[in-house]
């Protein structure tokens, strides 16, 4: 209950916080573009600045004015953008993920349709198809990719892994079981996890592993039941893993997660690959020596993928404005620019692999690979919309608490049809 309310105060503060800051630095003026993400953490806080200095210096005499808001996967912006469309207040752009998170904008009319600029810009040509696909509804085209970004991925500390006696990150699910025993033998926490869209992430990678690619996405089309045997077993799975954890709040942020795993006192982290830049940029270890990734256990040669993307919001300012700062954004020199800082990889497939090295040129290599199945993110926005993922995370905050596994499928299921 206190906790209910302590959240409700928080987003009000914060709120009321961010529209204050926006009456000081935004406003409206023609010789400014306000931008909205949740890009305030290392890495991605730079790859923004460097596609804001860009676009001032091919745009000279408009300021950009950076209106992110903090909190991972975009907890704290993504409530607040709601209240600001709401009351038709948008920023001059935002941040969404393509796929079906842009489906209540579109519907709603909160965002204009970009098919000539992408006829205009040639994108059609060098996005990959299956991105157009989630950035299209009804045959029109909603937002501008920057990024390509992978979720199932786990983060260890190689040296831990050596100490522990352990030949390598945990191939399946049941393989992660075996090792937790021997990892609490040894007195650590097998799997450190953050605040409620990190348990999302980790169950979507869980289900991922356990079901296979196949059968993933058949459960976020409708065609598998979150209450049939497959999934229950799943499902069951994803709660012993989750015992295995430090599960703790639903609060907080995701690096401590990471930082624990290289201090070494958890030893695994399932997470997107923003935490590479997070490791290299602020913690300076390097891939393969200070930190180590593979994908997540069950899922060699599947790309769970989830892509950053811009919009035009219906009634900005000046619609030509926000226009030059989507074309910086889906240009090859803002995609050069931002990837290898934000620690994601270019949307555009004509970027150079040059730029990505270490983790990123390794998990660009295989985006690129034609035998790499590719499925998209739950926790992310790909496969389901705001609704049904508002309901998911619901769900799951209450079986975190109680363990009624049953509920969980009976409740999901349900709002699938509900949310549709
Ligand atoms: C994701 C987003 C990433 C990164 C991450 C952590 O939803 O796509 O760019 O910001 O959240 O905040």
């Amino acid at each position: 209950m206190w906790k209910g309310r302590l959240a409700i105060i928080s987003l009000l503060v914060v709120s009321l916080l961010a529209s204050l800051s926006m009456f000081t630095v935004g406003g409206a003026s023609d010789d400014q573009l306000e931008v909205y993400s949740w890009w305030t953490g290392p890495g991605e806080e730079e790859g923004l600045a460097a596609m804001a200095e860009a676009f001032e210096a091919s745009n000279p005499g408009i300021r950009f004015v950076n209106a992110a808001v903090s909190g991972g996967a975009g907890s704290n912006a993504k409530a607040i953008l709601a209240s600001r469309l709401l009351a038709n207040d948008p920023p001059d752009s935002y941040q969404r993920h393509a796929g079906l998170e842009l489906l209540d904008d579109v519907r709603s009319g909160k965002v204009q349709d970009l098919t000539t600029l992408y006829e205009e810009q040639g994108w059609r040509k060098v996005f990959p198809k299956g991105l157009l696909d989630n950035l299209t509804i009804d045959g029109k085209i909603y937002a501008v990719p920057v990024n390509i970004h992978r979720a199932n991925l786990i983060w260890f500390n190689p040296r831990v892994l050596r100490e522990l006696g352990l030949a390598g990150p945990p191939k399946t699910w049941s393989d992660f079981l075996t090792q937790a025993a021997v990892i609490k033998g040894k007195g650590k926490v097998p799997l450190a996890v953050g605040p409620e869209w990190t348990q999302k992430h980790l169950m979507e990678t869980v289900l991922l592993g356990e079901l296979g690619a196949d059968s993933y996405e058949r459960l976020f089309s409708g065609d598998l039941r979150w209450t049939s045997p497959q999934v229950t077993s799943a499902l069951d799975m994803f709660g012993k893993v989750l015992a295995n954890s430090d599960v703790r709040s639903a609060a907080g942020e995701w690096q401590p997660q990471l930082d624990r795993v290289i201090e070494g006192s958890a030893v695994y982290a399932v997470m997107g690959d923003w935490s590479s830049s997070y490791l290299e940029q602020s913690k300076k270890l390097q891939w393969r020596e200070g930190y180590d990734v593979a994908t997540s256990p069950g899922t060699e040669g599947v790309y769970d993928f989830l892509s950053d993307s811009f919009t035009l919001p219906t009634g900005v300012r000046s619609p030509s404005l926000s226009r030059k700062w989507l074309i910086e954004c889906g240009s090859a020199d803002g995609q050069n620019l931002f990837n290898p800082l934000k620690g994601s990889i270019p949307a555009r497939t004509d970027a150079s692999a040059d730029l990505y090295k270490g983790y990123l040129g390794w998990t660009l290599q295989q985006w690129r690979d034609p035998k790499t199945r590719i499925v998209g993110s739950l926790a992310h926005g790909v496969v389901a919309n705001n609704a049904y993922n508002a309901e998911i995370d619901s769900a799951l905050g209450l079986f975190v608490q109680h363990g009624d596994l049953g509920k969980f499928a009976s409740t999901v299921q349900q709002q699938f049809q509900e949310t549709r």
